[in-house]
C-alpha cells in the first residue's frame, strides 16, 4: 500500500514539469486574524484591518507610521467602507488579483510579483448617491515629505506652521507673516494629470490615472491631489475618483457594474523621472489588456469636424463625450464615463478607446481663434460601438454673427486666461482680494490684462465703450468662469439696472475661496439690452458690487454686448 501510494505520487511529480510548478505567483493574500490581511509580494507589503492598511512595509521600514493608511471613502471621513472579507477573486503564473468586499461594492489590488505597487480598481454594487468618492493613503510624513502634481512640486507645510497659524476658514490659515497656508494649493485639473503623489529621498508613492475615464467632470474640472493632514500630520496622497471641489453640483447614482479603474499605485526611490518614465509606459498600456471585464475592453472610437455657422473651422474647440440628454453643465455630469479632446486647427477631433453605449457630444470654445463664440455645440444621440469607428462627419455650429459685436472683453473660453493676475498658477489663496475694488476699462484703448480676474471687494467696475450705430435691440452677456455665493452685484447700462449677478440665482461653487484662479463652475448670463438703453457715443456698464464677503465673488471668463 505504502509504495503503491509513493508511486502515485510520484508519477504525479513527475507529469507535472518543474518549470510549471515553480509557475505560481509569489504575491500573496494571507489572512492574520479577524478582519486583518496581509497581502502584497516580495517587494512590498500592506497590513489590511477592517477599515485601514495601517502598515506598508517597503525598503526596509513600515511607511505608514503613526498615519492612518489605506483606506476607501464616500462623503467624508465618517464613511469608510468597512471590509467583511478578502479572497484571491484571481491568479496567473506571477499574479492575484485580491478582492475586499464591502457592502458598498469589491475594492480590488491586482498585484505582479515584480511589481513595487499594486494596480487597482472599485466595482460598485451598493454605493449611495453621492458627490465624494475616494481612495487614499495617509502616509508616514519623514518618509513622504514632498508632494507633487503637474503644477506643483516641493515639501509640504510642516504641522508646527499649522499650528502656529490663525484658522480662518476651513482648511486655510494665515500666519504671521500674512500669507496663507491651505490644502487647496495642492489642487490641480485632474484630466490634465501626468501623475502625482507624494516622495522624499528614500521612497516615493504615485498615482497614475490612465485613461481617465472613470474620472466625473470635462475638461475644468480640479480636485485637491496632495496635502499635509492638518490635525496628524500624515502626508496625504488622494485619488478623487469621483469629486465634488470647485463645481455646483456633484451628486450621481452609479449603476451596480460601474468600475472606477485599474489606475496603478507605485512605489519607487522617490525618483521623479522614474515615475514619469512609468507613468508614460501606463498610459500607452491603456485600456489595460490584462483587465478581463467585458464591458472594459468594449470599446469603439469617434471622428468628427466641427464647422461654425459663419464658416470659420471651430479651432481648438473643447470637445466633450458626455451624458446623452443630460440637463447638467459637462462639468457636473460623473454617473458614467467621459471622454475628453480638443479639435485641431481645422475642427477636427477625434478619440479613440471609447466605451461602448449612447453618448452626447459637447463642444465649446477655448480661446484663440474662435474667441468670440458664445454658444456652444450640443449633439444627443451619439452611438459608440465595439471596435467601430462613428463618424459624425461635418457638424455645424450656430454661432452669432461677429459684426454685430459692439465690444467683448477677454476670450470665451470659460477661464481666467489673459485678465490681470490670473496667473501665474491656478490656485492661491485669497489673490482675489488683490483685484481692486474700483477699476475703469476703456474700450479702444484698454487691454484685456487691465481687467482683473476675479472680483470680491465693494466697488464699481466700469467699462466706457462707444457705439456709432444703436441697433434695435441688444444682448449683454456675462460669462463667468466660477462663482462663490456671498458677493452680490447690480449690473447698469448708462446707470439703468440691466441685470445682477447675486446668490439669490446663482448656486455655490467653491471656486473663489478655495483659491481657485483660473477656472470653477462656468455660468453664462445674458442680460437683454433695449433700445432706449443705449446712445450714440460713449456709453457705459458698471458692474457694482454692493454686498462683499471675503474671498468670495466670481472669476471672469469674459463680457460682453452685441446687437440681436
Ligand atoms: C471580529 O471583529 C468584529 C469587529 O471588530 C467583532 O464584532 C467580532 O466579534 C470579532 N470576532 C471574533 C471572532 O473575534
Ligand atoms: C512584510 O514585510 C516585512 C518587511 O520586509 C517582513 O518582515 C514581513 O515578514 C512581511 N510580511 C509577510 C506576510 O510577508
Ligand atoms: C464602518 O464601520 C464604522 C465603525 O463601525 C462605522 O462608523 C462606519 O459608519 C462604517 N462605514 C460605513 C460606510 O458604513
Ligand atoms: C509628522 O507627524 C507627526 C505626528 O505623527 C508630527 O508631530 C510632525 O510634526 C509631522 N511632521 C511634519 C513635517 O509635519
Ligand atoms: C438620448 O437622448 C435623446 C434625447 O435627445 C433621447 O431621445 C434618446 O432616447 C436617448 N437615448 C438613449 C439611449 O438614452
Ligand atoms: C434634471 O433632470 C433630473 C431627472 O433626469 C431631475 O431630477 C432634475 O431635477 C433636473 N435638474 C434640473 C436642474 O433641471
Ligand atoms: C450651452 O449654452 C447654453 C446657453 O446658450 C447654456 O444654457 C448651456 O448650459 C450650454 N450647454 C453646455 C452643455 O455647456
Ligand atoms: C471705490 O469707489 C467708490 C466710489 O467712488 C469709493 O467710495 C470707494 O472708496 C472706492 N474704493 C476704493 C478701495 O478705492
Ligand atoms: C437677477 O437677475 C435674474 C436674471 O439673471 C433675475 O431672474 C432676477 O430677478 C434678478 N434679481 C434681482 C434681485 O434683480
Ligand atoms: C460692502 O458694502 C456693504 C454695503 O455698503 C456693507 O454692508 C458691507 O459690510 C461691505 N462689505 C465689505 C467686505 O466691505
Amino acid at each position: 500500500m505504502g509504495v503503491l501510494k509513493f508511486l502515485a505520487l510520484a508519477a504525479v511529480a513527475v507529469a507535472a514539469p518543474v518549470e510549471e510548478r515553480a509557475k505560481k505567483p509569489k504575491s500573496f493574500l494571507k489572512e492574520v486574524g479577524n478582519s486583518t490581511w496581509v497581502l502584497g509580494n516580495q517587494i512590498w507589503n500592506v497590513t489590511q484591518n477592517r477599515q485601514y492598511a495601517n502598515k506598508l512595509f517597503y525598503k526596509g521600514s513600515d511607511r505608514v507610521g503613526k498615519a492612518v493608511g489605506h483606506y476607501v471613502s464616500y462623503n467624508g471621513a465618517a464613511s469608510d467602507l468597512n471590509w467583511t472579507s478578502a479572497v484571491i477573486a484571481d491568479s496567473g503564473s506571477d499574479w492575484i488579483n485580491v478582492k475586499f468586499t464591502a457592502k458598498e461594492g469589491d475594492f480590488h489590488w491586482v498585484i505582479y510579483d515584480d511589481l513595487p505597487g499594486a494596480y487597482q480598481y472599485f466595482v460598485n454594487h451598493a454605493l449611495p448617491t453621492l458627490g465624494e468618492f475616494r481612495t487614499l493613503w495617509r502616509l508616514d510624513n519623514a518618509s513622504f515629505p514632498r508632494g507633487r502634481t503637474n503644477i506643483k512640486d516641493g515639501v509640504l507645510p510642516a504641522l508646527d506652521e499649522y499650528r502656529g497659524a490663525t484658522n480662518v476658514q476651513d482648511e486655510t490659515w494665515q500666519k504671521a507673516d500674512g500669507s496663507f497656508l491651505t490644502k487647496y494649493d495642492w489642487s490641480a485639473f485632474v484630466r490634465d494629470m501626468d501623475f502625482y503623489g507624494v516622495y522624499g529621498d528614500e521612497v516615493g508613492s504615485w498615482y497614475f490615472n490612465p485613461g481617465k475615464d472613470y474620472y466625473n467632470g470635462d475638461q475644468l474640472k480640479q480636485e485637491l491631489m496632495v496635502h499635509r493632514e492638518s490635525k496628524t500630520g500624515d502626508a496625504v496622497q488622494l485619488n478623487m475618483i469621483h469629486g465634488t471641489h470647485y463645481q455646483a453640483l456633484s451628486r450621481d447614482v452609479f449603476a451596480d457594474g460601474k468600475v472606477w479603474g485599474p489606475w496603478l499605485w507605485y512605489l519607487n526611490d522617490g525618483s521623479k523621472d522614474d515615475a514619469a518614465k512609468r507613468a508614460e509606459e501606463e498610459e500607452g498600456a491603456w485600456p489595460y489588456k490584462w483587465f478581463e471585464d467585458k464591458a472594459y475592453q468594449s470599446r469603439g472610437k469617434i471622428q468628427g469636424k466641427l464647422i461654425l455657422s459663419d464658416g470659420r473651422p471651430a479651432a481648438g474647440a473643447a470637445v466633450f463625450l458626455g451624458d446623452n440628454n443630460s440637463n447638467l453643465s459637462t462639468l457636473d455630469q460623473g454617473k458614467d464615463y467621459y471622454y475628453t479632446t480638443y479639435a485641431d486647427s481645422d475642427g477636427k477631433f477625434d478619440i479613440h478607446d471609447i466605451r461602448t453605449g449612447t453618448y452626447a457630444l459637447y463642444a465649446w470654445g477655448n480661446g484663440g481663434k474662435i474667441a468670440d463664440v458664445t454658444t456652444n455645440f450640443t449633439q444627443n444621440e451619439v452611438v459608440i460601438r465595439e471596435g467601430k469607428n462613428t463618424n459624425l462627419k461635418d457638424l455645424t455650429w450656430k454661432v452669432t454673427d461677429k459684426k454685430d459685436r459692439i465690444f467683448q472683453i477677454g476670450d470665451f473660453d470659460r477661464k481666467t486666461d489673459g485678465f490681470k493676475l490670473s496667473g501665474p498658477t491656478p490656485f492661491e489663496h485669497g489673490r482675489i482680494s488683490k483685484c481692486p475694488a474700483n477699476l475703469t476699462y476703456t474700450v479702444g484703448t484698454s487691454k484685456a490684462a487691465d481687467w482683473c480676474f476675479g472680483q470680491a471687494l465693494n466697488g464699481t467696475w466700469s467699462i466706457v465703450f462707444p457705439v456709432k450705430a444703436v441697433p434695435s435691440a441688444a444682448k449683454l452677456t456675462v460669462s463667468l468662469a466660477g462663482f462663490s455665493q456671498g458677493t452680490s452685484a447690480t449690473v447698469l447700462l448708462n446707470n439703468v439696472k440691466v441685470g445682477n449677478i447675486t446668490s439669490a440665482s446663482l448656486v455655490n461653487s467653491q471656486d473663489t475661496y478655495r483659491g481657485a484662479t483660473r477656472a470653477g463652475e462656468w455660468r453664462l448670463l445674458e442680460f437683454p439690452v433695449t433700445k432706449e438703453g443705449l446712445k450714440q457715443g460713449d456709453n457705459r456698464i458698471d458692474v457694482k458690487v454692493e454686498k462683499a464677503s471675503q474671498w468670495r465673488g466670481w472669476l471672469w471668463d469674459s463680457i460682453l454686448l452685441e446687437g440681436i
